[in-house]
């Protein structure tokens, strides 16, 4: 027990001056901050943010205005002619293409006439084709702050048919769409070589002097089934502006607000590969051949008259439907540019109509 004892005594000992061994005093207070780095090299500076109102000075500046101004004054847009708006821009069916109210009240009712005659008419204005943006987000494509931002009905349809086209081509298509006149659209598919099966009563039947936009979309001819398919030709995709508002004209004189097509732009990518000098003498030679036909044939049937508007009287829906396809192409004024394949269907397959009929 003794000896028992005094082992443990020994390991208190041991165990006790071991803890001294390993007992530090309390920490002392923290030494002065030593002197500072030297500093780093400067990072590089990043890129410059936009400028949040370069965007909107793309177009709103005195330059781009003053252009479009200047452009704008020498075409048949922005001049007065007493002949064709003083006319028909106060009168409340025609309006709606021919004057600047007009096109701004039709627009907001949505009515093809005017609710009364207009006593002073204007040529159309900057304010005629635009208004305000939808909105001005840039990354949902270019807006022009159009008036009309309707899809295109077709008058000739008495607006049943809707298409919305590409681009800027709605507000252009407003007006630039054959309208309806007396007799149309009624040339009844059924028989079509009866005689007597419709009257033409009125030396303005047919489609009216703005046919373009349905010929771009090859839309309401005549399809008298031939030899040829009634097909689109490759820009019938592609907006008004495309050709008629060029943005970096080759002749300062064309392109942008003058809405007049700059030739030498084209050239860009037709070269020779497709020849449009060799288009046009195409087209015209099927023009002439069916304006002969309607005026001289071997039925004696005298279709049109002088001023190459149709002839009153009783008339088949053949010959109808071919003087209807004349007046088409001889008013869309592009010889055929604005959709070769479905003019020269339209031209080809009626002539070949007429001749097989014995005309
Ligand atoms: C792609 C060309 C274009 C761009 C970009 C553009 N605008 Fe316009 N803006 C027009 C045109 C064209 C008009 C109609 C003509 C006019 O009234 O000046 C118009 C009209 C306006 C109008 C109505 C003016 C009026 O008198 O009725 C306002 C407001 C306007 N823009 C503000 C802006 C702002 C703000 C921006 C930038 C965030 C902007 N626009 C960017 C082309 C543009
Ligand atoms: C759907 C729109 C529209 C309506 C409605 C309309 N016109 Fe036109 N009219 C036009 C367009 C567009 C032109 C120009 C065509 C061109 O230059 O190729 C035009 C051209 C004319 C011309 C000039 C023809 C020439 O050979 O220079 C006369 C005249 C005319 N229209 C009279 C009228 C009359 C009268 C009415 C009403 C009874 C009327 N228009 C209704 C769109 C319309
Ligand atoms: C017949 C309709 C029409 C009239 C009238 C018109 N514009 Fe335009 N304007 C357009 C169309 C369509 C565009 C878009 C062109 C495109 O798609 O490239 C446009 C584009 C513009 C732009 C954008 C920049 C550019 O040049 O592409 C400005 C600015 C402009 N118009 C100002 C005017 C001014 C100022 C007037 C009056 C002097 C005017 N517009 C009259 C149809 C019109
Ligand atoms: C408000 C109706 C209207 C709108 C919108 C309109 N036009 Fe016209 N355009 C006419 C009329 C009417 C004429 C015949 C001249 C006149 O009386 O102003 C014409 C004439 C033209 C001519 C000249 C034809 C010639 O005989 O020299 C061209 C080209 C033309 N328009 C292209 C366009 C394009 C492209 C657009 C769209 C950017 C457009 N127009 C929008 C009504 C319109
Ligand atoms: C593929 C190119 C192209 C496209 C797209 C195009 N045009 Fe034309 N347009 C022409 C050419 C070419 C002419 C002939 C005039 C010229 O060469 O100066 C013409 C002529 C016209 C004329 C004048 C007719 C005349 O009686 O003097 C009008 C109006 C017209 N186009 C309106 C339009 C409208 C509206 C659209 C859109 C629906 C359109 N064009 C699309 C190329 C085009
Ligand atoms: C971005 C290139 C490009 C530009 C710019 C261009 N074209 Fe074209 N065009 C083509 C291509 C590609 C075809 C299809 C050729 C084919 O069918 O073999 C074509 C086809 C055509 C056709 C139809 C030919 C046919 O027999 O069906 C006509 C007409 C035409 N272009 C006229 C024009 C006019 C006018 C202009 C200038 C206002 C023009 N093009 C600008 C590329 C272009």
């Amino acid at each position: 027990m003794k000896k028992l004892s005094k082992l443990m005594m020994l390991f208190a000992i041991v165990f006790a001056s071991l803890s001294i061994m390993s007992c530090e005093g309390p920490e002392g207070p923290e030494g002065p901050a030593g002197p500072n780095g030297a500093t780093g090299a400067n990072g590089k500076d990043g890129a410059n943010g936009k400028d949040g109102s370069l965007y909107c000075t793309t177009c709103h500046n005195n330059t781009t205005m003053n252009a479009a101004k200047n452009q704008f004054a020498t075409t048949p847009h922005g001049t007065f002619d007493p002949a064709v708006d003083g006319y028909a821009g106060g009168r409340n069916t025609c309006a709606r293409c021919h004057s600047h109210q007009g096109f701004v009240e039709t627009t907001f009712t949505g009515n093809d006439t005017t609710f009364n005659a207009i006593p002073k008419p204007m040529h159309m204005q900057c304010e005629t084709c635009h208004d305000m943006h939808t909105s001005l987000d840039s990354s949902e494509g270019t807006d022009y702050a159009m008036r009309y931002k309707g899809v295109t009905e077709w008058t000739i349809t008495n607006r049943v048919t809707k298409t919305d086209l590409p681009g800027s081509s709605n507000t252009c298509a407003y007006c630039h769409q054959p309208r309806p006149r007396p007799g149309l659209p009624i040339i009844p598919a059924s028989s079509p070589t009866t005689l007597d099966s419709l009257s033409i009563t009125s030396a303005h039947w047919g489609p009216h002097y703005s046919s373009q936009a349905a010929i771009q979309n090859g839309l309401f001819g005549y399809e008298i089934a031939g030899t040829l398919p009634y097909e689109n030709s490759k820009h019938s995709d592609k907006d008004c502006s495309f050709c008629h508002m060029v943005k970096s004209p080759k002749d300062a004189t064309k392109g942008g607000h003058t809405f007049v097509v700059d030739r030498g732009t084209c050239d860009d990518c037709h070269g020779t590969a497709v020849n449009l000098a060799t288009l046009e003498t195409e087209y015209h030679a099927l023009l002439t051949e069916l304006e002969h036909l309607l005026i001289t044939n071997a039925k004696g049937r005298v279709l049109l008259d002088a001023d190459l508007h149709p002839t009153v009287g009783k008339r088949s829906n053949l010959e109808a439907g071919a003087i209807f396809n004349f007046l088409m192409c001889e008013y869309e004024g592009s010889a055929g540019v604005h959709n070769t394949k479905y003019v020269k269907a339209l031209l080809k397959n009626s002539i070949d109509a007429l001749k097989a009929a014995g005309y």
